[in-house]
């Protein structure tokens, strides 16, 4: 029976990304859909579990992408909501690649560093990548700062993470260097999800902060988030804090989505979001 993945990508045009990684992940074949809203959900629903029978129906998926996390959401909710009894498949979210790689960052973390009662600073946070992050740094037990330009923004945000996954992640404002210091006051990790090619944090800011330890950035796109680091840093130590660059934790966030796509087809009762992508991440730095 050929594996076949759906994806419903809730932007005009689907990413390529998600493609070749499904094809990497052992997929026979993937049919990237883009522009998806709940209300195209129902019809592509009904064609993959009523197809075939119920020992192949772990043989079909869905995979919802984009790059705005609450429409993701609202296409996951739509689709979970037309499953019934064993009329289901395997359905993962990764909006802008926001839960792998976020939990490949915060499990390679965990791994290294503590992270229960530590204070953590999400940096341009409302974004898929940084709500995923500021999630996650909350579940492993850190008390999480999410800032945004606009204390709106950064306050829906926090409200539809701790809603969904029952934290409390603090909303703030950084929208220049005073309040980004300001946001930073008794932190001990400090994380940049900014967009692409944005530096949100000079290195004046971190490199001699009394109580920093660590400073990661998952921008990609020069010039880095943070200045002063470079982006393939992998823990390394400048200025006596532990330094992740965008690249640091990239071959570990491409591991785990081939191996959450993988694990969508092991069973047609799968929905991976932040704590079963953390959790995977967890298991595969301890494999390590
Ligand atoms: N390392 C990897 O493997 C990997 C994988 C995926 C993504 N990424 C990177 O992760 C980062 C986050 O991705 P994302 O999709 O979550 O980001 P995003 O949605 O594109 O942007 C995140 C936030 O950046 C802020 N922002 C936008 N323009 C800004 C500006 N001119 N000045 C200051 N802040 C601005 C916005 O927050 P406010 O408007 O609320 O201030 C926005 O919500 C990106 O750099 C992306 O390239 C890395």
């Amino acid at each position: 029976m050929k594996k076949l993945l759906f994806q419903l990508d809730t932007d005009p045009i689907p990413n390529t990304f998600d493609v070749v990684v499904a094809y990497d992940a052992g997929v026979d074949h993937v049919t990237p859909l883009g522009g998806i809203t709940p209300a195209e959900v129902g019809r592509l629903v009904e064609g993959v579990v009523f197809t075939r029978p119920p020992a192949a129906k772990k043989f079909s998926a869905l995979f919802v992408t984009g790059s705005n996390m609450a429409a993701g959401e609202a296409v996951l909710a739509a689709v979970r909501g037309q499953f019934f009894g064993q009329f289901r498949v395997s359905v993962m979210l990764d909006s802008n690649g926001s839960n792998t790689t976020a939990a490949a960052a915060i499990a390679q973390l965990a791994a290294e560093v503590p992270l229960a009662g530590k204070r953590a600073v999400i940096l341009g946070g409302t974004g898929p990548v940084g709500q995923r992050a500021a999630t996650m740094l909350a579940l492993a037990g850190a008390s999480v700062v999410l800032t945004s330009r606009s204390l709106a923004r950064a306050s829906a945000a926090c409200r539809a993470m701790n809603e969904r996954f029952g934290i409390a992640l603090q909303p703030a404002v950084a929208s220049d260097p005073t309040t980004t210091a300001a946001s930073l006051a008794e932190a001990h990790i400090v994380m940049t999800t900014g967009a692409a090619g944005l530096e949100l944090l000079p290195q004046a800011l971190w490199a001699n902060h009394p109580t920093l330890a660590v400073v990661i950035d998952t921008n990609t796109t020069p010039p880095a988030g943070i200045g002063g680091i470079e982006l393939q840093d992998q823990g390394t130590l400048r200025h006596g804090k532990r330094c992740y660059g965008g690249l640091g934790f990239g071959g570990l966030k491409l591991e785990l989505q081939r191996v959450c796509v993988a694990q969508l087809f092991d069973a047609n009762d799968r929905v991976l979001d932040a704590p079963e992508v953390f959790a995977l991440a967890s298991e595969l730095v301890r494999r390590r």
